[in-house]
């Protein structure tokens, strides 16, 4: 928590209208800090706004409408929380999932729509934040990620190429900017009980001619834990890792999965 009188800090979180973005935006507020959240449907925007000012006051929360996909909604979206705000403390990199496929379903114009929302949007978000960060003499830097960088996932061919592409980016980082006493981590969900989720299952027990809810309990029965996570679940660690005292962690890739994952940490 911030401590009385000491300046409070701020935060963007990238893609924080719904979901993992707008659970990691309320466990921000509740340590303290104001928040910048972006999104792309503006009736969402506002109300994903109100929703986080309760958690905190609306003086504590901004929202501005952009696509992270596009560089400079992304270079307005960091400059303008600085500008506002006076400081920058810690990025949230978020983003809508890439397109679904295999190989053999994903055309050039997908790789690069791809690379665009979960890579290129990171490093364009992240050449935005550092100098703020720099001048502040703190930093942290936090990537939601998926379980594709520790294990491929079927028909997720573009998450599985690029959002590995990001733990390096996660760890050259980490060295480059720690003696500036800025961190980068990711934090990557297993599978967590969003909307996007509901979505994916929905979708699934169409093409199997199911109910959702037998999508649901099929995936849940292979989750160690026995459940979907809770947004706040992931929001939680987010949060930590953006704290003063989450100060030695850094270049670590972690996962949010109720021990979904079976490879080695
Ligand atoms: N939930 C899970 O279990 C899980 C598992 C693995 C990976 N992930 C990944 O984690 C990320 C967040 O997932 P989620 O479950 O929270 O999804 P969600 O519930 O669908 O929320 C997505 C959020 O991102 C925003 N967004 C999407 N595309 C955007 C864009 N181009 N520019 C700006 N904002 C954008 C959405 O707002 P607008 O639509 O209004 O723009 C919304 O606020 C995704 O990349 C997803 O693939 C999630």
């Amino acid at each position: 928590m911030a401590e009385d009188n000491a300046p409070r800090r701020s935060a963007v979180v990238m893609a924080g209208t719904r979901g993992l973005g707008q659970a990691a935006a309320a466990e921000l507020l509740r340590g303290g800090y104001r928040v910048t959240v972006c999104g792309r449907d503006g009736a969402r925007l506002e109300e994903a706004v109100a929703e986080l000012g309760e958690v905190a006051g609306a003086e504590a929360v901004t929202g501005e409408r952009a696509d992270v996909s596009a560089a400079e909604d992304v270079e307005r979206l960091v400059e303008g929380a600085v500008a506002h705000y006076g400081r920058l403390d810690t990025l949230v990199v978020n983003a809508g999932g890439p397109p679904p496929g295999d190989f053999a379903d994903v055309g050039m114009e997908d790789w690069d729509t791809a690379y665009a929302l979960t890579l290129r949007s990171a490093v364009t978000a992240i050449r935005a934040a550092v100098p703020a960060m720099r001048e502040g003499g703190f930093g942290r830097i936090v990537i939601i990620g998926s379980s594709s960088v520790r294990r491929p996932i079927g028909g997720l061919v573009l998450s599985n190429v690029f959002r590995p592409a990001l733990t390096g980016l996660v760890k050259s980082l980490a060295v480059d900017l720690a003696p500036e006493g800025i961190t980068v981590n990711m934090v990557s969900p297993g599978r967590i009980d969003t909307e996007r989720v509901q979505t994916l299952d929905a979708r699934k027990a169409e093409r199997q001619g199911t109910a959702a809810e037998e999508v649901r309990r099929a995936s849940e029965s292979a989750i160690p834990a026995g459940r979907y996570g809770r947004p706040e679940e992931l929001g939680a660690m987010v949060g930590f890792l953006a704290e003063e005292r989450a100060s030695y962690v850094t270049g670590q890739s972690l996962l949010v999965d109720g021990g979904l994952v079976p490879t080695l940490p």
